[in-house]
């Protein structure tokens, strides 16, 4: 039989991301193509006794249907993460979500229409560029130089593309290139972005992850939306993992979006 595809299935059959993981789940590779965690370093027992602990002390409302932004104690916890790195915002700006890349397809599905025009650094993360084809993204790259994304590159672009729906960014430690953005460019991107009316999706996986040097902005990692000030529901998205946990290192992905989005989005069944 002749199967009738969506346009949303890939039409080349290539799984560039699946075959990438396939050579890494080999004992013999240490893989640099993907960033996957040491196994040595999973927090196993801390896990089994936290799930122990769960299932003994909670287990009903743990397997029970919920509210599907997350967990709502755990969101406040990463509410209080986020103010520490300069963002306004409480809990229910946030959803947890099964990793960036489902944040990702969350809000490709809530902004692009076939057709669409979204701005993206060139190059970029691949799988991102994976969901924005999914659903018929008109992807237009934006140059980078040695310390990431170019501003006049990104003002000509955002000229010549008044309609484009996002700017979707790695600023910090950006995949591929490794390359962090300046705060004086952070700073300028911002202004572009209310100056343009252009929403910011900042894809921050890697921000808490600095081995050495200094974090951009100085002190604190700060996500972009840190930048912009007192008014936190103008449109930029973090889409993050936060550590929660600092003895044993668990980090947990979310997307923080502004409060009214939340509800157009459809995850807030809370209030
Ligand atoms: C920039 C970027 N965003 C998102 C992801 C995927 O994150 P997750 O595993 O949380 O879906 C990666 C993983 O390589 C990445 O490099």
């Amino acid at each position: 039989m002749e199967y009738n595809y969506s346009k949303a299935v890939p039409q080349g059959g290539v799984d560039t991301v699946g075959e990438i993981l396939k050579v890494a789940a080999s004992p013999n590779v240490i893989s640099f193509a993907g960033g996957l965690p040491a196994p040595e370093l999973f927090p196993t027992s801390e896990l089994q006794q936290a799930t122990d602990q769960v299932y003994r002390t909670s287990a009903e409302s743990a397997l029970q249907y919920s509210n599907s932004n997350g967990f709502r104690r755990l969101r406040e916890i990463l509410a209080q993460r986020m103010a520490r790195r300069g963002v306004s915002c409480d809990a229910d700006n946030i959803a947890i979500t099964t990793g960036s890349q489902q944040s990702i397809d969350l809000i490709s599905k809530m902004f692009i229409n076939r057709g669409d025009t979204i701005l993206v650094e060139k190059p970029t993360y691949m799988s991102a560029l994976d969901v924005f084809n999914t659903y018929g993204a008109n992807i237009v790259g934006v140059e980078m130089d040695d310390d990431g994304l170019r501003m006049d590159a990104l003002e000509q672009a955002l000229k010549d593309h008044p309609e484009a729906k996002f700017l979707y960014t790695v600023p910090t430690f950006q995949n591929p290139t490794g390359r962090t953005l300046p705060v004086d460019r952070r700073q300028r991107m911002v202004e572009l972005a209310r100056q343009y009316d252009i929403v910011i999706i900042e894809d921050d996986p890697y921000g808490q992850l600095r081995f050495a040097g200094n974090p951009v902005p100085a002190g604190t990692p700060a996500p972009l939306i840190a930048l912009v000030g007192t008014n936190g529901n103008w449109g930029v998205f973090v889409l993050s993992i936060v550590l929660i946990a600092i003895d044993v290192m668990i980090y947990v992905p979310f997307v923080r979006i502004a409060e009214e989005i939340m509800v157009k989005a459809g995850v807030d069944h809370e209030k």
